[in-house]
C-alpha cells in the first residue's frame, strides 16, 4: 500500500482522532497546534481532553505520529503530500460559522507554498473543519493571498472537502469504523489522492483486534465540494430536528396519557424511521448540533431564504429547555 506524508492542523477532537488513525493505518502523520501546551503534552502521550482509546492508539502509532506547534507549518507542508485543516468553527454572533481560524491557516499555508521550492506534485489541502457552503473556494483563494504574499509563482496546490461526522466520546471507533467517508472536490489528483489515503479504511484492512469488524467495507462518497459541505450540515441538521420531533410528540404524550419511551421504541422498530437519536428528553446541545443549525439557517438567510423546518426545530428545542427548567422549579417548590 502507498503510504503518504500527512499534516494536520489543529489537534482537538477532530484533528487528533484524525492524525492518529491515520498514523496507525500506516501514513506518516505530523499534528499542528498553536497551543503550545496542549502540544507538549501531546509529545508526551497525554491528551488534553478525554476521548477513549485514543491515547492507546497514538502509542501504538507512535513511530508515525509526531506532534508540532504552528511555527513548523512551513517545514511540514513542505514534506506532506496531503495536510487536513481541523481547526474550531465557532459560532459567530449571528449564528453563523466563524471562519477566522479557517482563515488563518489557510493563508499560512499559502505563505509556507510560496517560500518553498517547487514541488513535484501539488498538496492536498483538505478542509475537514465543519464550514458552510462556498468556504473551499474561500480557503483556495486565501491559499493563493498567502502563496503571492510570500512573492511564490507556480506553487501548486489542490483543494478539497472532507467532512468529520465523528462522536466526541467514540472518536477513535467512528474514525476506524466510520459510517461512509465523503469527499468533495473538482480536482482528479485530490481525489486520487484521498481515495488511496483512505484505502485501508474505506478496505478495512489495517490490523485490529475489533473481530469481526463493525463493516465490510466503507462507502467512498465522492463529489463536489458545496455538496460535501452541505452533507455535513445536511447530516446534522436532519439528526438535530429527529430529536426536536421526539420532544414534541412526549409533550403531546404527556398531556393525552401516553408513555413517550414506548411510542419511541414502537415508532423507531420501523426501519424508515430507526430508533437512534428518538429518545426524549432535555433536547439537544453539545459543541455541533447548535452550532451546525444555527450556520445552515445563517447560509439560507444569506440566500434570503426561509427554513420554517428548521426554524421549528430550534424553537421546539428552545421550549423543552424551558420546560425541563420551568418543571424542575415547581416540582423543588412543591418539595
Ligand atoms: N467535536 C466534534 O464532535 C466534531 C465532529 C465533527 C466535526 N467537528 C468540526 O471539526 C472542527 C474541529 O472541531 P474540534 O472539536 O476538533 O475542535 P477543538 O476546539 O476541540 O480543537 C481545535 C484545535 O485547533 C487549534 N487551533 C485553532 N486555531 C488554530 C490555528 N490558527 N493554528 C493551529 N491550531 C489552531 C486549537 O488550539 C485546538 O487545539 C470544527 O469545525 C467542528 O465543528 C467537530
Amino acid at each position: 500500500m502507498e503510504h503518504f506524508s500527512v499534516g494536520v492542523v489543529g489537534t482537538g477532537y477532530v484533528g487528533l482522532a484524525t492524525g492518529a488513525c491515520l498514523a496507525y493505518v500506516g501514513h506518516r502523520v505530523t499534528c499542528l497546534d498553536n497551543d503550545q501546551e496542549r502540544v507538549a503534552s501531546l509529545r508526551e502521550g497525554r491528551i488534553p481532553f478525554y476521548e477513549p482509546g485514543l491515547e492507546e492508539l497514538m502509542a501504538r502509532s507512535a513511530g508515525r505520529l509526531r506532534f508540532a506547534g504552528s511555527e513548523r507549518l512551513a517545514e511540514v507542508a513542505g514534506e506532506a503530500d496531503v495536510l487536513f485543516v481541523a481547526v474550531g468553527t465557532p459560532q459567530g454572533g449571528d449564528g453563523s460559522a466563524d471562519l477566522s481560524n479557517v482563515a488563518e491557516v489557510a493563508r499560512a499555508i499559502g505563505r509556507s507554498l510560496g517560500a518553498s521550492t517547487p514541488r513535484e506534485f501539488p498538496l492536498v489541502v483538505v478542509n475537514k473543519s465543519t464550514v458552510p457552503v462556498g468556504s473551499a473556494y474561500y480557503v483556495s483563494t486565501l491559499v493563493g493571498d498567502g502563496i503571492d504574499e510570500a512573492g511564490g509563482e507556480g506553487a501548486e496546490f489542490r483543494v478539497a472537502s472532507n467532512p468529520e461526522f465523528l462522536r466526541e466520546g467514540s472518536a477513535v471507533h467512528d474514525s476506524l469504523f466510520p459510517d461512509r467517508v465523503v469527499v468533495g472536490t473538482d480536482s482528479k489528483e485530490a481525489l486520487d489522492v484521498l481515495r488511496t489515503l483512505y484505502t485501508p479504511i474505506v478496505e478495512q484492512s489495517f490490523p485490529t483486534e475489533w473481530d469481526p469488524r463493525p463493516k465490510v467495507a466503507v462507502p467512498f462518497v465522492t463529489t463536489d465540494l458545496a455538496s460535501a459541505e452541505m452533507i455535513k450540515y445536511a447530516a446534522n441538521a436532519f439528526l438535530a430536528t429527529k430529536i426536536s420531533f421526539i420532544n414534541e410528540v412526549a409533550n403531546l404524550c404527556e398531556l393525552v396519557g401516553a408513555d413517550v419511551s414506548e411510542v419511541a421504541y414502537g415508532v423507531g422498530l420501523d426501519d424508515r424511521v430507526g430508533s437512534r437519536f428518538l429518545s426524549a428528553g432535555l433536547g439537544w446541545g453539545g459543541s455541533c448540533f447548535p452550532k451546525d443549525v444555527a450556520a445552515l439557517r445563517a447560509t439560507a438567510r444569506e440566500y434570503e431564504h426561509e427554513t420554517p423546518l428548521l426554524d421549528a426545530a430550534a424553537a421546539v428545542n428552545e421550549r423543552q429547555r424551558k420546560q425541563v427548567i420551568s418543571k424542575l422549579q415547581r416540582d423543588l417548590h412543591t418539595l
